[in-house]
This record gives C-alpha cells, sequence and structure tokens, in this order.
C-alpha cells in the first residue's frame, strides 16, 4: 500500500511525498509591480517539505489581476522576485509550481495599476462584492473576450508560462477551478456566448482545453497541471450540466499526458471517483470538507488509491512542517483567518515548526 508520505514521480519530477501545499492567495506583493519579495521568498522555503508547493495565484496578464498586491509572471522584475521565490525552495529541496489565475470578472479596476474594466466570457457581472482599497464595492459587468481576447488571453497564458520556467518554477498549475476566468467559460451562467466558445460542453471546455495545450506545447505537458472544481459555485458560478463539462475535458485532455489533474472537490463528491476512473494522468484530491480545513484523514485517500496525491491549504498555511506533523500524527497550530490576505509577517512567516527532536 502506498502512503502519502512514500515518494511518487509526477510528470517530470519525482516528489518526496504526497502531501501538497494548496495554492493560496496571501496579497503580500506590496509596492509598485507586482513583484515577489524576500518575506514570500521566507514563507514558501518554509513549507519547502512539502512534496509539491502550489503558489499562490499568480495573474499572467496585467489584465488578469483582480485582488490587492497579488503578484505576477508577465514582467521583468517579477520574474526576478519569483526566481529568489524558487531559489530558496530549491535550497531546501522542494518542487515548486506556479498557479497562473486569470481572474476574469472577479476584479476591480481600483485594485489594478492599469485600472480598465475586467474582462469574461459574457457582460454577465458577478453578483457580491469585492474588497477595494476604499472597501467593498460590487463586481462590475466585464468586457467580453472578442476573437482576438481570446487568442491574446492565450498567449498570455504561454507567456507567463514560459516566464514561469524562466524564474526557475518546476512547472505550472493553470487555476480553472473556483469562478476564475477559465471557470466562468465553463459555467453556464457566466458563459452566455454563441461563437465557438460558449453554449454545449463542447463550446464551453474550448478555452480551457486551448490554454492547457498551448501552454503544454510551450513548456511539456510533463509539468502542466490543471486545478479544476466541478460544481463549485464559489464566485457566482453555476454549472447545469457539470458531469457532462467535466468528463467532455477530461476526455479531451487525456491524450496531451498532462503531469496532474488538481480537483478542488465540491458538493457532488459522489463524481469524484467517477473522474479519478476518467482521468488517464495523476489526481490531486483537495477533499471537499464544508465548515471545517482538511485534516490528517485526508491522508486515507492516498492509502486507499482515492488520489495520488493530496493538497493541504488552511493547514499548511498555519504549519510550516505540514508534512513531519501528519507523519507524526500532529499537533497543529490553527490558522487565523484575519491575516490571511495582506499584511506582512505577523500571521505569515511566524506560524512555529515543531522543535528538531535530538
Ligand atoms: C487564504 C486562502 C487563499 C486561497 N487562494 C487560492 C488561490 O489563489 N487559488 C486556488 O486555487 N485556491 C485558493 N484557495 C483554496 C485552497 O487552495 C483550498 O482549496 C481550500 O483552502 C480548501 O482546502 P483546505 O480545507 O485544506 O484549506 C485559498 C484558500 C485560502 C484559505
Amino acid at each position: 500500500m502506498d502512503t502519502a508520505f512514500d515518494a511518487v514521480t509526477v510528470g517530470r519530477h519525482t516528489l518526496r511525498n504526497r502531501v501538497v501545499m494548496a495554492p493560496m492567495t496571501r496579497s503580500r506583493a506590496h509596492g509598485p509591480g507586482a513583484v515577489p519579495t524576500e518575506l514570500m521568498a521566507t514563507y514558501y522555503a518554509q513549507r519547502a517539505g512539502a512534496g509539491l508547493i502550489v503558489t499562490e495565484g499568480v495573474q499572467p496578464s496585467a489584465v488578469g489581476q483582480g485582488y490587492l498586491n497579488t503578484p505576477g509572471l508577465h514582467t521583468a522584475e517579477q520574474v526576478a522576485g519569483w526566481r529568489r521565490v524558487t531559489d530558496a525552495v530549491h535550497e531546501r529541496g522542494g518542487v515548486i509550481f506556479a498557479q497562473l489565475m486569470h481572474v476574469g470578472r472577479i476584479a476591480h479596476p481600483d485594485n489594478t495599476a492599469h485600472g480598465s474594466a475586467p474582462v469574461g466570457a459574457s457582460a454577465v457581472p458577478a453578483a457580491g462584492t469585492i474588497v477595494t482599497p476604499t472597501g467593498p464595492q460590487e463586481f462590475p459587468t466585464p468586457q467580453p473576450l472578442d476573437a482576438e481576447g481570446v487568442r491574446a488571453t492565450v498567449a498570455d497564458f504561454v507567456a507567463a508560462a514560459r516566464n514561469a520556467v524562466d524564474a526557475g518554477f518546476d512547472g505550472v498549475e493553470l487555476h480553472g477551478a473556483n469562478g476564475y476566468l477559465l471557470h466562468q467559460f465553463l459555467s453556464t451562467n457566466a458563459n452566455r456566448r454563441d461563437d465557438e466558445y460558449g453554449g454545449d460542453p463542447t463550446g464551453r471546455i474550448r478555452l480551457v482545453v486551448e490554454v492547457v495545450a498551448a501552454v503544454a506545447e510551450a513548456i511539456g505537458a510533463d509539468r502542466v497541471g490543471l486545478r479544476i472544481s466541478p460544481a463549485n459555485p464559489y464566485n457566482d458560478i453555476a454549472e447545469d450540466d457539470h458531469r457532462e463539462t467535466y468528463l467532455a475535458l477530461v476526455d479531451a485532455l487525456n491524450p496531451l499526458g498532462l503531469a496532474y489533474l488538481h480537483v478542488a472537490e465540491g458538493a457532488d463528491t459522489e463524481f469524484t471517483p467517477v473522474l479519478r476512473e476518467r482521468w488517464a494522468g495523476a489526481l490531486m484530491l483537495n477533499p471537499y470538507t464544508p465548515g471545517a480545513w482538511t485534516g490528517p484523514e485526508a491522508l486515507k485517500l492516498v492509502e486507499r488509491g482515492d488520489a495520488d496525491l493530496v493538497s493541504y491549504g488552511a493547514l499548511f498555511l498555519a504549519n510550516p512542517d505540514l508534512p513531519r506533523r501528519l507523519a507524526g500524527g500532529g499537533p497543529f497550530n490553527t490558522p487565523d483567518y484575519t491575516t490571511a490576505y495582506g499584511g506582512g509577517h505577523e500571521g505569515y512567516t511566524d506560524y512555529p515548526a515543531l522543535p528538531d527532536q535530538g
């Protein structure tokens, strides 16, 4: 029987264990230019004991930013900033992928340097509000991507993936989950297009397939992962036919030979084994745990063969040495969500590791 603490080969890399640090936006790229900082290098290096670190969502283009102080991967300064992060993680023997996250309509012009309207699949705003420097404001109506905009978006993902490699990342995870741009295209409420990128599942998966295929072609499929979250309504997403849509998606992606599929599981937990069966490659699972964070019991997913890797968000935020703590049965620091986004060292790099035992 495999355990979560056994090494595993995923795509191009051999990981020392199967405990993954899930992507978490921390909004600490303060200062002009959305450049990763030295403090971010410290934070990720502290967590290098993960089998794989997936970074916070990183915008592949200026228009792909939605939240305050999130880092990018579209300028030379950002590449240089990330190089400090990847060097620090590699010095500790870690493996690190950048999560490329284009937010689409989950944005506000007050949060970005360019200050222009967000883009989306269709002119349908998300219900709800987003935090801005002057407080929460309603989501604006996005500008629908035209044919040229779609092409430019694919090209931006490719350029950012190449930048990730230049910055020393071991690969990229494409963010197709949680209501951001790629998920907006997959959905039946944010995507009302009548061109080849909308309509039935074949149309709605098209942008995701094009982005994944183009990035895989550019840097090698064996260092590209995709994150999806079927049946997750977060960020005002509705999916009337999620099973049909995601099965069409995995069928289209299987021939590419990606490093992994990362499933942020939604309420339809019975769909996960169906996806597992249909997906030809490695499956990383972030299990559905409403009202709680993923805990030690998730290690059984690997032991039972329900997943190849398991990803931890909140517990990794609060426990820099999480794999070691899981292996020893705890104890665990408690995550403090009040310091999750923005700020500095506090609630970021000051969670203690367990003392070394002789
Ligand atoms: C502070 C915070 C920021 C997050 N940011 C992202 C993100 O940038 N990209 C993403 O795909 N998921 C993001 N998530 C979701 C996590 O990756 C994970 O799916 C979620 O926390 C549930 O897992 P858990 O119970 O282990 O925390 C975030 C979660 C938290 C707590």
